[in-house]
């Protein structure tokens, strides 16, 4: 009986853990997270804030392939450090992360 439990969790374990691989993030739920933290100094559409442009000189243009090129890892990276003129962004869970990597490959097919 324990050996069936035992057997049971590891199966749906790994059905959960590799769904999620192979989903590779939720661009939807990643939206959220989008609008709520980064819309303000990116823009809708990842291209960058216009008004915020003027001071933020830096400010990327996450649909071009300079942003797109980078790993998924990469990016994580950045969101999560920080580089630059951009400061951490914090209170993200992992699945956060790979969502909101998800919404913004979106946005350059889009
Ligand atoms: C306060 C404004 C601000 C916020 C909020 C912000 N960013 Fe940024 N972001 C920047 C600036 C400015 C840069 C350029 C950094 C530099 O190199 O000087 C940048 C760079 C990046 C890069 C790297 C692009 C590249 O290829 O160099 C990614 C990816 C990114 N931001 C994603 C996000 C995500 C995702 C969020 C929300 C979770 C977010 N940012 C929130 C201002 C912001």
């Amino acid at each position: 009986m324990k050996y069936v439990a035992t057997f049971t969790i590891t199966v749906v374990t790994f059905l959960v853990l590799s769904g999620n691989a192979l989903a590779g993030g939720d661009a939807k739920a990643g939206k959220a997270t989008y609008d709520s933290k980064c819309k303000m100094c990116h823009g809708p559409d990842g291209k960058g804030n216009a008004s915020l442009a003027k001071t933020m000189t830096t400010l990327p243009d996450l649909t071009a392939e300079k942003t797109q090129s980078k790993k998924d890892a990469e990016l994580k990276k950045q969101i999560v450090e920080g580089s630059g003129k951009m400061k951490p962004v914090k209170g993200l869970s992992e699945q956060n992360l790979t969502d909101v990597v998800a919404f913004i490959r979106s946005l350059a097919k889009a």
